[in-house]
């Protein structure tokens, strides 16, 4: 049999960065997020005699994911079998588009659907969880929270419940990043004096922000969208040895944002653990939002996804 699984990345409005324990990989800071169309992880697994993992045609180093799979083994009755593990992105890996979420997510389901597991979401999006925080968050479609401390993530507002929000994803960098999420926010939490002020200040941001989400209410969502991401790269920033994860053109579309915000757009930007600059804007506005980011930053790729479905799972006869 092979299962498989599809699943989209989930971006951060309110971001998770750092971890109440490290142990139970469970977030310190609550977050809010937005399961991805279009771009996705696409992942088959089938039985073998070890574990492998091939990303895009390339296998990659099996200690990454071995904690990852002996916990899908153990808690969906596997033990002592491996797992051949193909998967494939349709968007830069690892580059701080959120790959390490949708590719997770779908590694989950694709072994429940080995298993022939009727595994319930919540328990698909606690497993998500040893492999990355931010993977519990797209087993669901549209919007999702991860709660701090919690071990799932839920279902905050469905797929179909905004209609008018596109998200534009502007590619200041193709590569893969130097330092993981994981490390990084580890890196934060044990060395930035800001950190605890960054998570007790959370909270409150993941309530106004959820709040503002539910009225579909931009001028409200977009500036405490831009206050999470900015107090997180504070956290960064001030890391010893600092954190910067910008490049010269990030900076500009911040500005640039600024500036055509100011011109009448209503656009707001967040960042991740990478360059890329992702700005959330009303439909009708993406593509003229699109063409003047390309004039006055040239030379980047922009991609524009909607919300999307969760994940989606099923098993076939055969070899991988
Ligand atoms: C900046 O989920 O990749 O994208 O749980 O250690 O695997 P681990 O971290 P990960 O971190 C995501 C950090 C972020 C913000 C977010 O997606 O909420």
């Amino acid at each position: 049999m092979k299962g498989h699984a599809v699943a989209g990345p989930s971006l951060a409005l309110i971001k998770y960065w750092g971890k109440r324990s490290t142990a139970d990989n469970t977030p310190a800071t609550g977050s809010l997020a937005v399961t991805l169309s279009g771009l996705e992880s696409r992942t088959e697994v089938s039985f073998d005699d070890r574990d492998s993992v091939v990303v895009n045609g390339e296998e990659q180093p099996i200690d990454r994911f071995l904690p990852f799979l002996d916990g899908l083994k153990a808690g969906l009755d596997l033990e002592n079998r491996g797992l051949a593990v193909k998967s494939t992105n349709n968007f830069p890996t690892a580059a701080g588009l959120a790959s390490s979420s949708s590719g997770f997510a779908a590694l989950a389901g694709a072994v429940a659907a080995l298993a022939g597991s009727e595994a319930p979401p919540s328990k698909l999006s606690a497993l998500a969880r040893l492999g990355s925080g931010s993977a519990t968050r797209p087993i669901y479609g549209g919007f999702t929270v991860f709660d701090a401390g919690a071990l799932a993530a839920e279902p905050e507002q469905g797929e179909s419940f905004w209609p008018d929000f596109r998200v534009v994803l502007c590619v200041v960098r193709e590569g893969a990043k130097a330092t993981s999420s994981r490390k990084g926010m580890e890196s934060s939490r044990l060395t930035s004096p800001y950190y605890q002020p960054w998570v007790d200040s959370s909270p409150a941001l993941l309530a106004e922000a959820r709040n503002a989400l539910s009225h579909r209410d931009w001028s409200r969502l977009g500036p405490l969208v831009r206050q999470s991401y900015l107090r997180m790269f504070g956290t960064m920033f001030s890391s010893e040895p600092p954190l910067i994860y910008w490049q010269p053109e990030s900076l500009a579309l911040i500005q640039t944002l600024e500036a055509l915000r100011r011109e009448g757009f209503t656009a707001y930007e967040t960042m991740d653990a990478g360059p890329q600059v992702k700005v959330f804007c009303p439909a009708a506005q993406a593509v003229e939002l699109v063409a003047e980011l390309d004039r006055r930053v040239p030379g980047l790729r922009y991609l524009t996804a909607a919300p999307g479905p969760g994940l989606r799972t099923w098993r076939t006869p055969g070899e991988v």
